[in-house]
């Protein structure tokens, strides 16, 4: 197991491990250039392996649910393995954020950056195909954390890959993340049924509290009673994202700290983001300097093909053929507000 620092020119620095590609820490500065780290995370990366609700990692092959963990490809169906519920989540017992990446270093105009690879096997966690990864991170010196993912396939196959890091933009040990502001950049959403998998439709946003395209804190409507709202125990939901045209970089979350200024936007080619806002945190995870990290003290924004996808056939397609390239593009911007 190995770690790597990344630095950028205006002293942001992340430390990444090749240990489920997690981002153990990440530090950016307040609007008076005070750096805290933003991340949750542990001190070591042994409780990473059995504590971690995902802090940091990387998720694959399948970000997000599937519903019975079963989906078939022309005609041959095919069973994940079940671990959470009677679904199948983030990847299965021993997902993508559970393995060594072969890492190594990058560097280029103004970038530094590692590029972690991996095959998965056919069969993985009951996947098909051999699954060719090839995962980067650059910190740029425009404040910004560049994920690029590409993957083939030698059977047909599903994929969408993720990034589960928690964030609170006061510091990661700040508690509550819910005077945090958000701007969310989608007209609909997919609402889901008791167990977490959508039911397949289009909701409007208009007049829920899934509306986030004014400025809103994401504390005011999350027990606001909303039946959705009461499913997810607060914001676990995938943001259908407004597009220009399908696979273009665009903003899908701007996220605005009030109290320290500082802001993180995300840009995303995937058509989807998973909005959470750690509601099954509890305090029992003992988090990095001892911190306890309770009921949403961080948030997510995990961008990804819809979940459940495999199974729905009106949503954007995660299918994989042999001889095509996933290709999927993620920015986490910092700056403040001031
Ligand atoms: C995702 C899921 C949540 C939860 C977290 C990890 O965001 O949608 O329901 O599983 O990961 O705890």
């Amino acid at each position: 197991m190995q770690e790597f620092k990344l630095n950028n020119a205006n002293g942001l620095r992340m430390i990444v491990s090749d240990y489920g590609g997690i981002v153990r820490e990440l530090h950016a500065p307040d609007r008076n250039g005070e750096f805290a780290d933003v991340v949750l995370g542990f001190d070591t990366m042994k409780e990473y392996g059995s504590d971690s609700p995902y802090f940091g990692a990387l998720i694959g092959r399948y970000g997000n649910r599937i519903g019975k963990g079963t989906f078939s490809i022309d005609g041959t169906d095919y069973n994940l393995a079940i671990n959470n519920g009677e679904n199948h989540l983030h990847g299965g017992l021993v997902g993508f954020d559970k393995v060594l990446w072969d890492t190594q270093s990058i560097e280029g105009a103004g970038f530094t950056g590692i590029r972690m690879h991996r095959v998965s096997a056919d069969g993985e966690e009951g996947y098909p195909g051999n699954l060719d990864v090839t995962i980067t991170y650059k910190l740029t010196d425009d404040n910004e954390w560049i994920i690029d993912y590409e993957a083939t396939t030698d059977k047909p196959t599903v994929v969408s890959l993720t990034q589960h890091t928690y964030f609170n933009l006061s510091g990661h040990a700040s508690g509550s993340c819910l005077d945090h502001e958000a701007i969310i950049n989608a007209d609909h959403f997919t609402p889901v049924d008791e167990s977490l998998i959508p039911i397949g439709t289009l909701e409007l946003v208009e007049g829920t509290p899934f509306d986030f395209r004014e400025r809103q804190p994401i504390g005011t409507r999350i027990d606001s009673g909303h039946d959705q709202m009461k499913r997810g125990g607060g914001y676990d939901h995938n943001f259908a994202l407004n597009k220009s045209q399908s696979g273009a970089l665009e903003r899908a979350a701007f996220i605005i700290d009030p109290s320290s200024g500082r802001t993180l936007e995300t840009l995303t080619t995937e058509p989807g983001a998973q909005f959470y806002s750690g509601n099954f945190l509890d305090g029992t995870a003992k988090g990095k300097g001892g911190a306890a990290y309770n009921r949403r003290s961080g948030f997510c924004v995990e961008t990804q093909r819809f979940p459940d996808s495999p199974n729905q056939a009106s949503f954007p397609s995660s299918r994989l053929n042999p001889g095509e390239t996933y290709r999927s593009t993620t920015v986490y911007r910092f700056g403040v507000d001031s």
